[in-house]
């Protein structure tokens, strides 16, 4: 996919690894609406035009996508916007709550899906691309989570999980329109979602990574989206981007 001229949604563009998603894009030559809960991280990003809302409200998904079509072809969609609450099956006040649970897979799995629906009935009305007839591409945001998933983590890593199980079945119905579906898994990167938690949990956590031993910076997933986009054959199927971790228990 061409990035250069073309218009794209990102969402959770407000911090982290979806504000430098948001900004890769417009490096390359993107126009990008920006969308997030949070208007003010939004509003922060120079050069794009900010949509604040909820990814799992129809209304709020199709004003943003629909500000996207008014900037050029819509072609590249990228899911970022996550939660990631701790909470233990049976914790010390009793059994996880079912509302966290809910408003987990809520945030991760239905606004992933919520958005991908909404686009790919847009990109659907493009015009095709040459040489291979490709319309767009959508880019969904799992975790290592979802395969390795630690203790604490069971309604984040179903949602993830369910993430993952989105692209095959995505891609494989989208194929006829010519729009490719890829997930992106990642291992643990330098943002503020990480910075949420306890200084003994960061400090385990830094220490994890084989090679590099760092964190990944938010600018290597923004390459990874831009790769993503470059590749016609990356379709249907999810990549871990994680320095060869595998979460311990
Ligand atoms: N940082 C990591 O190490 C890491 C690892 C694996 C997966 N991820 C995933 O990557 C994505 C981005 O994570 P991040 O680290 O940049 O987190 P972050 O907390 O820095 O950014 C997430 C953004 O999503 C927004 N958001 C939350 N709920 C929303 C909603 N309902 N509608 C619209 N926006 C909403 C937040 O306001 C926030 O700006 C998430 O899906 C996360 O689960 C992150």
């Amino acid at each position: 996919m061409q990035v250069n001229g073309a218009a794209a949604l990102v969402t959770g563009a407000g911090s982290g690894l979806g504000a430098a998603t948001a900004r890769s894009l417009l490096a390359a030559g993107a126009r990008v609406v920006a969308m997030d809960l949070n208007g003010a991280g939004v509003a922060a990003l120079d050069g794009a035009v900010p949509a604040t809302g909820d990814v799992a409200s129809e209304a709020d998904v199709a004003a943003a996508l629909d500000a996207a079509c008014g900037l050029g072809p819509l072609r590249v969609v990228v899911n970022c916007a996550g939660i990631a609450p701790a909470a233990r099956v049976v914790g010390r006040n009793g059994p996880h709550d079912l509302a966290l649970f809910e408003r987990t897979l809520r945030v991760n799995l239905l606004g992933t899906f919520n958005v991908l629906r909404l686009a790919a009935a847009r990109m659907q009305a493009l015009e095709a691309t040459a040489p291979d007839g490709e319309r767009g591409v959508i880019v969904n945001t799992a975790s290592i989570a979802a395969e390795d998933g630690q203790v604490g983590q069971c309604a984040y890593a179903a949602s993830k999980a369910g993430v993952i199980g989105l692209a095959l079945p995505a891609a494989r119905e989208l194929a006829r329109s010519g729009i490719r579906v890829v997930t992106i898994a990642p291992g643990l990167f330098e943002t503020p979602m990480l910075a949420g938690l306890p200084e003994a949990a960061q400090a385990a956590i830094r220490a994890l990574p084989p090679f590099p031993a760092r964190l990944g910076k938010p600018e290597e997933f923004a390459a990874m989206v831009l790769a993503i986009c470059a590749n016609l054959l990356l379709n249907g199927t999810t990549l871990r981007l994680d320095s060869a971790l595998r979460l311990p228990p």
